[in-house]
């Protein structure tokens, strides 16, 4: 596995022919923040040699290289979920590679259902701590050394100095934010009441299918990680409607202006 990441960012620095110094993965809700990256190298999953290619509407798949103030980004447009059938080794792939292209920092975002019941659908939550649901471990397996240890230290996955920029920000542009713990879970179907109610019983105030994974990958390699999501429908007992994958972007397009804010001024600040 050593050898396919460092071939795949191998291949990577090659085309950007620099050193990037933070990644981001554009979940749902931070599509915007591409028109806010002076692009300088596009390249489609499909040209990248040993990455999955996405399948799920609305995340187009192309890696982005460019200048975000005076950052350098590697962005990630469009990730891979464990619900499309990929492995978690898959799922992660990329998270790895973008380590060995020089990133210190990672920054993800995501859609979520709410969990806490003094919170709306739109609002937008600074990810705390998380919840790992997932029926499969991305370290599962022979551990490699060179990419961190055997059994990693998980009590402080989301940055807490970001987290207090990002709090800052928001405060300074007038945009609420909220701080919660996300809760991963493979998916693809969405929650049922009871499912909904078990979780927030776990202690969590979102639930979402991605996230997780990479933040837990990205700590192995001791990356400095910044997660933000945005609720798009309510799994709190009497508030629960149907949904659909549709209305989930549709949500997270509204708050899309917010997030995007936040990103690139915390970006811009490290
Ligand atoms: N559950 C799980 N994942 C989600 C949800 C949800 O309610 N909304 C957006 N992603």
């Amino acid at each position: 596995m050593l050898e396919k990441i460092k071939a795949t960012a191998s291949f990577i620095k090659e085309r950007i022919n620099d050193e990037p110094e933070i990644g981001i993965i554009l979940g749902t809700g931070l599509g915007g923040l591409v028109n806010e990256i002076e692009i300088i190298e596009s390249i489609p999953y499909s040209e990248i040699p040993g990455f999955p290619v996405s399948t799920v509407d609305g995340h187009a798949g192309r890696l982005i290289y460019g200048a975000l103030g005076d950052k350098k980004v590697l962005a990630m447009q469009g990730r891979f979920h464990y619900y499309e059938g990929y492995s978690m080794k898959e799922v992660t792939f990329p998270v790895r590679v973008l380590k060995f292209t020089g990133i210190t920092h990672l920054f993800v975002s995501n859609a979520s259902g709410g969990l806490n019941p003094t919170w709306q659908v739109g609002e937008i939550v600074l990810i705390t701590d998380h919840i790992n649901f997932f029926p499969e471990h991305p370290l599962r397996g022979k551990n490699e050394k060179e990419l961190g240890p055997r059994f990693p230290d998980m009590s402080k996955c989301y940055d807490e100095r970001l987290r207090n920029k990002a709090k800052l920000i928001a405060l300074q542009n007038n945009i609420v934010v909220k701080e919660g713990v996300y809760v991963g879970v493979s998916g693809p179907t969405f929650e049922t009441p009871a499912e909904y109610k078990m979780f927030r019983l776990l202690g969590a105030d979102v639930v979402g299918m991605s996230t997780v994974p990479e933040v837990i990958v990205a700590r192995h390699m001791n990356l400095k990680v910044f997660g933000i999501s945005i609720v798009t429908d309510s799994g709190v007992p009497g508030e629960i409607v149907e949904i659909s994958h549709q209305e989930v972007q549709e949500v997270a397009m509204k708050a899309e202006p917010k997030m995007t804010l936040i990103m690139k001024e915390l970006i811009k600040s490290i």
